[in-house]
């Protein structure tokens, strides 16, 4: 397909093709969709899953103004068409039009919110489209009218006398008129959690939702919604309880590693940017830093459901999955506790042979955006914020410290003397990760002494 071409147009994702018709005394041949010369000629790896035939009788034919919520790829099998493309999305591009002749030799891939339609200049034109959604009948879309004035589409063959379904003469809108169509949106699943809560006051549009709307152990749940609508995925839903999950396995790999699985063929068949959430507890420990290619090796449950839920994650093609560590957010969390004994008076003994670094949850949903914004390269990535690392006890009593009382006032204890006689999960002894990664996509870490200062100096005085 030496002759294969992509042009841009005004209308911004609009790309006209010229293909490579091969014409000989039995006809001609065309490769009309070849993925992977197209997408190296420019074309968007669009993953068409349906292909429409228009069969039109007469020349004048015209159907449309049709911005249906998924992407075309339009070309004609015999006869000509006038095309003709109208920008029926949100923003500055709203409006903006585009006519050519589509031949067989002309290819068109038309972007979502695009409005399509053309009209036949030959009798027996055959139109043919792929498209990267299977037709519902409850997909709602923009339409515009043919004969709208604003626009004014230069149709070759006069609308009054030209083949047209009622619809499309009497029932679509002015350009005025038309309800622009939004972009699709980030989707926050685990809305309620810590993490969650900071991820859907930092992500622009976001729509945040929480079991009781979207509950990831529940395949009818999941199969219900509207995935459509969204073009990023963040899941923050997750079982945290790393002691009960212990012993309670379903429950924690329905919502770890089961859900996410199910995220994942989601994810995969409408073609959705997948974040998801990891942890440490991938690791047993043993390694300090963790970087990001270091085997898994999980000591108990959690762990355990975690890294099934990563590996499934990641045979989505867009995917970020970023472990995290040591959390802290709005809820109850190791800090606020912390911050409750010095404001009574108590005087704790705290492990002080774990090591790793705090994340606070406003620190790694900026990560997550800075990841998104920068289109950093899909995978994993190690995330927590910065500085120096330190055992719990460390943290205690610099939060004693933060809170006017003596850091010696937190005694500092082994986990073996700490859970002597507590039916606990293992943990892993070593918890810091190389944050290398990360920061090459141009992030900068704040050092976690820094951002706990400022958490701590907004929780209020416990009584
Ligand atoms: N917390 C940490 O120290 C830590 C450390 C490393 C990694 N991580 C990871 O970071 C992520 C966020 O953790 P987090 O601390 O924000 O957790 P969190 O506060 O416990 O929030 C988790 C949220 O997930 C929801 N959820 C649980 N099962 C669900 C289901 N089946 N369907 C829908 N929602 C469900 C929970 O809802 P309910 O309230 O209804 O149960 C909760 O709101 C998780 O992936 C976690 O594994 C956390």
């Amino acid at each position: 397909m030496a002759g294969l071409s992509v042009q841009h147009t005004p209308i911004p994702g609009l790309l006209v093709l010229d293909l490579d018709v091969r014409e000989d005394p039995r006809g001609w041949f065309k490769e009309n969709w070849q993925r992977e010369k197209m997408v190296a000629a420019g074309l968007p790896d669009f993953e068409p899953v349906q292909n429409n035939i228009s069969f039109n009788l007469a020349a004048g034919t015209t159907r449309g103004v049709h911005a249906e919520p998924w992407d075309k790829f339009v070309s004609v099998g015999t006869g000509r068409a006038f095309g003709a493309w109208v920008d029926l999305r949100q923003g500055p591009s709203f409006g903006t039009s585009f006519t050519t002749e589509i031949t067989p030799g002309v290819a068109v891939f038309v972007p979502r919110g695009v409005g399509n339609a053309f009209q036949t200049l030959e009798d027996g034109t055959c139109y043919t489209y792929l498209v990267n959604d299977h037709w519902r009948p409850d997909a709602h879309y923009a339409a515009l009218a043919l004969d709208d004035p604003t626009v004014d589409i230069a149709w070759p063959i006069d609308l009054a006398g030209a083949e047209i379904s009622e619809k499309d003469r009497t029932a679509n809108p002015r350009l005025a008129e038309v309800t622009a169509m939004p972009p699709r949106s980030t989707l926050v699943l685990g809305a309620s959690g810590q993490l969650g809560h900071a991820l859907a006051g930092e992500l622009p549009g976001n729509r945040a939702v929480g079991r009781r709307e979207l509950d990831l152990a529940d395949p009818a749940s999941l199969g219900a919604w509207p995935w459509w609508d969204h073009d990023v995925v963040v899941n923050a839903a997750a079982w945290t309880a790393v002691d009960a999950a212990e012993d309670e396995r379903r429950a924690a790999w329905a919502a770890n590693a089961t859900g996410p699985a199910q995220l994942a063929v989601i994810a995969r068949r409408h073609r959705l940017t997948l974040v998801h959430y990891s942890t440490d507890y991938v690791f047993d420990g043993s390694v300090t830093p963790h970087r990001e290619d270091e085997p898994v090796s999980p000591l108990g449950v959690y762990g355990q459901t975690k890294a099934a839920g990563e590996l499934a994650v990641a045979s989505v093609p867009r995917h970020y999955v970023l472990r995290t560590s040591w959390l802290v957010g709005e809820g109850q969390n190791f800090v606020r506790t912390m911050a409750r004994l010095a404001d009574s008076g108590t005087c704790p003994r705290v492990v002080d042979d774990q090591w790793g670094r705090l994340t606070f949850t406003h620190e790694l949903a900026r990560a997550t955006r800075h990841l998104l914004d920068v289109g950093a390269p899909f995978g994993t990535y190690h995330v927590s914020n910065g500085g120096p690392p330190a055992s719990w006890a460390d943290v205690a009593r610099s939060v004693f410290a933060l809170r006017g009382r003596d850091p010696e006032d937190v005694t500092r204890v082994s986990t073996a003397e700490y859970t002597a006689g507590l039916a606990t999960a293992p943990r892993p002894v070593h918890s810091t990760f190389d944050l290398t990664r990360l920061e090459e996509t141009g992030f900068v870490p704040v050092a976690w002494p820094e951002a706990l200062a400022s958490y701590v100096a907004g929780l209020p005085q416990a009584g």
